[in-house]
């Protein structure tokens, strides 16, 4: 594995190695100052962004690389019409590994599936936001001391909340996690999340309506915002967007151990008077952004370089059959999600059977099923 598309492509060692490094990494810093010497990090980003773009410029830094890339895709070839597969296939000669960020939904596996260098999702559309996840976990690890016997709540846009889809996937790899999802009806966590992912991979969750009814029982509480972005119609999120509010209030009754997590930005859903309240750690969580992206960093770059000694060619950054899972169908359905980059980009349709075994099928870009 030298990609990062989507949190599950990471095993469970896979993933304690990279919040090892993370850890070693906080505590001996000098040791790490030169060791990406020479090697060049492109940041392609299609979608605004200050965290993620700005903690992988300054890891890459702090590992003594360079960066380079774009922040408003305005100003590349994209404006000229070019594709993401071929402004990949262009940068991966420049670059050696790419993070890149898409308001298409599979824009990163197209790049996967194009690039000669490691590729990173740095969120596409509503569907996975993996470095956030690795950042949630180390959080979660420095807070609370361990990843496995938590109960994480999660409130507000479970719809659209990438970061949600990619944390509650990755869980799945830690014992006795259990999940309660806090949203309003039209804001609940997709179906495919809750039948083909918490009930294949064995991650019990409940459903409740108020923040309060929970509150006592949660070693984690993750908020979210209420993704305006990715609303087709403005009166819909206007009903839907002062859901949850959290106050120092609702959190009188929460353990004194409980840390409170947000991805950020923050919008109103959590009101500053909480952030003095020690529980608070979505400011914490923005530093270890920058900490676990240098560990991922240094992990995939290892990780290609075994590879590539492997392979004869030694210029493919991964073989197709590592991304396409076997099973999947070639053009031979559509998806019906209109925000997914099959609809958007003259690429393959791809197809992987659903997880829940019956005979269904999953668009291998978004997830959506087909029409
Ligand atoms: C999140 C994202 O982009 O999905 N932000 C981030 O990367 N830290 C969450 C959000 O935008 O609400």
């Amino acid at each position: 594995m030298v990609n990062l598309i989507e949190p599950t492509d990471l095993s469970l060692s896979q993933l304690n190695e990279i919040i090892e490094l993370a850890l070693d990494i906080i505590s001996h810093r000098e040791k790490y100052a030169e060791v990406c010497k020479g090697k060049k990090l492109a940041t392609l980003f299609y979608e605004p962004s200050t965290r993620t773009r700005l903690s992988f410029t300054a890891a890459m830094m702090e590992l003594g690389g360079n960066v380079l890339g774009f922040s408003d895709a305005n100003s590349s070839s994209v404006r000229k019409g070019e594709t993401v597969a071929d402004t990949t296939k262009v940068v991966s000669c420049f670059a050696d590994i790419i993070a890149m960020r898409h308001f298409e939904e599979g824009a990163a596996l197209v790049a996967a599936l194009n690039s000669r260098v490691p590729v990173i999702n740095a969120g596409d559309g509503s569907h996975a936001h993996p470095t956030q996840t690795l950042t949630d976990l180390l959080t979660i690890r420095r807070e609370i001391g361990r990843l496995d016997n938590l109960t994480i709540g999660f409130c507000g846009d479970l719809k659209f909340g990438r970061t949600v889809h990619s944390l509650i996937k990755a869980l799945s790899r830690y014992k006795g996690v259990k999940v309660v999802l806090i949203a309003p009806e039209q804001l609940r966590l997709p179906g495919y999340m809750k039948h083909e992912v918490c009930d294949v991979l064995g991650v019990p969750y409940v459903e409740v309506e108020t923040m309060e009814e929970v509150m006592p029982e949660l070693d984690v509480l993750y908020m979210t915002r209420v993704q305006k972005e990715r609303f087709l119609d403005e009166d819909e999120f206007d009903m839907v967007k002062d859901s949850f509010i959290l106050t120092p209030e609702k959190i009188r009754t929460a353990k004194k151990e409980m840390r409170i997590l947000h991805p950020l930005p923050r919008v109103n859903e959590i009101t500053v008077e909480v952030d003095a309240d020690p529980r608070a750690a979505y400011f914490r969580q923005v530093e270890n952004g920058k900490f676990v992206r240098m560990a991922l960093m240094l992990k995939l770059l290892e990780w290609a370089k075994e590879d590539s000694a492997n392979t004869p060619a030694g210029v493919a950054a991964c073989s197709q059959e590592e991304l396409i899972p076997e099973g999947t169908v070639e053009n031979k359905y559509t998806c019906r999600n209109h925000r997914c980059i099959s609809n958007m980009e003259n690429v393959p349709s791809l197809f992987r059977p659903a997880a829940d075994g019956k005979e269904s099928y999953r668009c291998l870009y978004c997830e959506s099923k087909p029409v």
